[in-house]
């Protein structure tokens, strides 16, 4: 945690922020980067340029503690198993109703260096030697209580080390297999009539390929297809043999990418058909920066 936050700056770009989602005018933010569910805002100060991860409105200033407890308790979870985490803050303001709206604020760190970039523009070898570390980093991380998102895209390369950046929603579980994190508030980015749906009935499916190796490599290898680099999954396939039982098969991975192509492909629908109803319909702010249409 090494950095200092730059809090006018972070509170200048909350108001920008508060006042795109009034105006339904995301165009004019500084987008940095975006995830499935959130877009990474870019911070230029004189202290230098930031990543800030808009968070879901807390109910509480309790609730924003918590949430901030897990994501230093992940964090520092995840380096004492090896892997390298971005330096991570949150920062927090008041809203007049009593709720607190957070980010997670890290340092912008290099693009170019961003690991699906990397493996579109690098050369077979490069990538060999990436999956050989990657796969080295989720063996010794994941267990049952840790879980991990360790699609490309939340990797970067830094002077030969993989650091970690998808640290916002911490895959964390209790002793019973329960989420720690507030499912239940971070969900309320989806559309009132998923929510129950979801909540009930799919939460621990959703979620329990991110707490064994295995489920975590079968869901890297898949997302291949997203970022457009499906012809490296055979040399990684050969890189995994022996590691997994049972051995995962390319077919396996086309698959998984389906099902969860399909399933994103139905929230994010399902979210701008629910932005559609808050603005158009009942007149109303819709709560939430939504990345942009992805193509699959
Ligand atoms: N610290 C950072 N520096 C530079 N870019 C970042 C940083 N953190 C995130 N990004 C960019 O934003 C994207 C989404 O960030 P991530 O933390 O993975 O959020 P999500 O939970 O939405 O996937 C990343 O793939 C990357 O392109
Ligand atoms: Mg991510």
């Amino acid at each position: 945690m090494a950095f200092v936050l730059p809090e006018r700056d972070i509170a200048a770009l909350e108001t920008r922020v508060q006042h795109a989602l009034r105006t339904a005018g995301h165009a004019e933010l500084p987008v940095l980067g975006f995830g499935e569910v959130t877009l990474v805002l870019r911070l230029d100060t004189a202290q230098g340029s930031f990543a800030c991860k808009r968070l879901p409105v807390f109910p509480s200033y309790d609730s924003f503690r918590r949430h901030e407890s897990l994501v230093e308790e992940y964090v520092q979870r995840l380096e004492k198993a090896g892997v390298r985490v971005a330096a991570t803050r949150l920062w927090h303001t008041r809203l007049p109703s009593g709720r607190v709206v957070g980010y997670c604020v890290q340092e912008a760190l290099d693009g170019d260096r961003l690991c699906s970039r990397l493996l579109r523009t690098e050369s077979g070898a490069w990538a060999g030697d990436f999956y050989t570390r990657f796969l080295a980093l989720v063996e010794g991380a994941v267990t049952p209580k840790v879980g991990l998102d360790a699609q490309a895209s939340n990797w970067m390369d830094l002077d030969g080390e993989l650091v970690y950046l998808d640290v916002t929603t911490p895959l964390l579980r209790d002793t019973r297999g329960r989420e720690r994190l507030d499912v239940r508030l971070f969900f309320t980015s989806l559309p009132w009539i998923l929510r129950d749906v979801v909540r009930l009935s799919r939460t621990r499916a959703i979620f329990d390929k991110f707490y064994e190796p295995r489920g975590v490599v079968l869901d890297f290898l898949g997302n291949l297809h997203k970022e457009r680099v499906a012809h490296l999954v055979p040399d990684f396939l050969a890189r995994s043999e022996g590691r997994f039982l049972p051995p995962v098969t390319s077919e396996e991975v086309a698959a998984c990418y389906r099902e969860d192509a399909r399933m994103w492909e139905v929230l994010q629908a399902l979210k701008r058909a629910d932005r559609f109803w808050h603005r158009r319909i009942r007149r109303r702010t819709y709560p939430f920066l939504l990345p942009p249409r992805v193509h699959r």
